[in-house]
């Protein structure tokens, strides 16, 4: 049961950002010649954003980015899946505006307030998704030839971040299921690792930010991966995704971690041994493989039995899968997984 709190709570995100504080502000700080990272970080990113973009951040989410063809605008708005067309008993949809600016997107940068204007550099199209590996249809293809290909809905989904935040958002795209039944993995593939694009030149947080392993990985099991609670994202608020949510195309997994919902994703690989992830091959101790949301599994430095809704601003009590167990549940009772 939820158990809502009015604000006056406030959850140090800033304190239980993992990888803050194991991140190396001083060198990075020394690298570029600057005093501080934050407000006036803005300069040293030329090379990303220009100096307009930076001056007048205000323009958010755009309904869609300028590039977007007109026969993809068509597809919008996506019929809702009426097994997820409701917001969550006690829960509130988080405006577009809020959940807009507030992201984690290493990519670009540690400071989830900017990651929505630094993102402005990544070009999404053209772009190319690889599918390969253990798999009987390997292909490359297109995000945009994902809507003939596969048909879009909307979704009601939570999310909720490991570090203790979350949003109740509409994602649109179709269930993942359908790409990994086109690519037909054969007897042999047991996992499917999904890694984002490289590209410096577009995204600051990987010419920066150099202790991380880019591009960013992550995988699933293929029971996890054909459940029908796994989505894959190609919109969010009747519009496709703008850059910090991951566009063009991403995963959302609500009754995991957030950060097991990788975006901006260019190959997709099917494997039978375990795949490393990027924040389980930095820190095993902190991030598993599996990484369910479980209010009674505490992170190794914060418990993990409330969060704060970045809406309302009021504190919740984190449910088991996020309150997704009807559909996830069974994967890992019967030791499937
Ligand atoms: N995907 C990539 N490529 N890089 C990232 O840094 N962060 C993850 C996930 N996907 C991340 C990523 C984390 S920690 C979270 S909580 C969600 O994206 C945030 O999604 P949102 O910004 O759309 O809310």
């Amino acid at each position: 049961m939820l158990i809502k709190k009015k604000r006056g709570w406030e959850l140090p995100e800033s304190r239980v950002i993992s990888e803050s504080r194991y991140f190396n502000r001083r060198q990075i700080v020394k690298a570029l010649g600057l005093g501080t990272i934050g407000a006036g970080t803005a300069s040293i990113w030329t090379g990303c954003v220009d100096d307009e973009t930076i001056k007048n951040p205000i323009e958010i989410a755009p309904p869609f980015d300028e590039d977007v063809p007109a026969e993809i605008r068509a597809y919008y708005p996506a019929d809702p899946n009426p097994d997820f067309a409701e917001v969550p008993p006690g829960r509130e949809m988080t405006p577009e505006d809020i959940a807009a600016t507030y992201n984690n997107f290493y990519e670009f940068g540690i400071d989830k307030t900017k990651v929505h204007i630094y993102a402005r550099s990544l070009v999404t199209r053209p772009w190319e998704v690889e599918i390969t590996g253990l798999c009987r249809n390997p292909r490359t293809m297109d995000p945009d030839d994902f809507y003939a290909e596969f048909g879009i809905e909307e979704r009601i989904y939570r999310h909720r971040c490991v570090e203790r935040w979350s949003m109740v958002v509409p994602w649109v795209g179709f269930p993942l299921y359908k790409l990994v039944e086109l690519a037909d993995p054969t007897s042999d593939a047991r996992f499917v690792q999904f890694t984002s694009f490289y590209e410096p030149s577009q995204a600051v947080g990987q010419q920066t930010l150099t202790q991380y392993n880019w591009p960013y990985y992550e995988a699933l099991t293929l029971a996890e991966a054909t459940n029908e609670l796994a989505f894959a994202g190609l919109g969010i608020f009747d519009h496709t995704l703008p850059q910090q949510h991951g566009a063009p195309f991403r995963l959302v997994l609500p009754w995991k971690y957030g950060y097991k919902s990788i975006k901006s994703i260019v190959k997709i690989e099917f494997m039978a041994e375990m795949p490393h992830t990027f924040w389980n091959d930095r820190n095993p101790e902190e991030y598993g493989f599996t990484s369910n949301i479980d209010p009674n599994m505490p992170h190794p430095r914060w418990s993990q039995m409330v969060e704060r809704d970045i809406g309302t601003d009021e504190e919740i009590d984190t449910l088991l899968y996020n309150g997704y167990e009807e559909w996830v549940g069974d994967l890992y009772k019967r030791g499937r997984v």
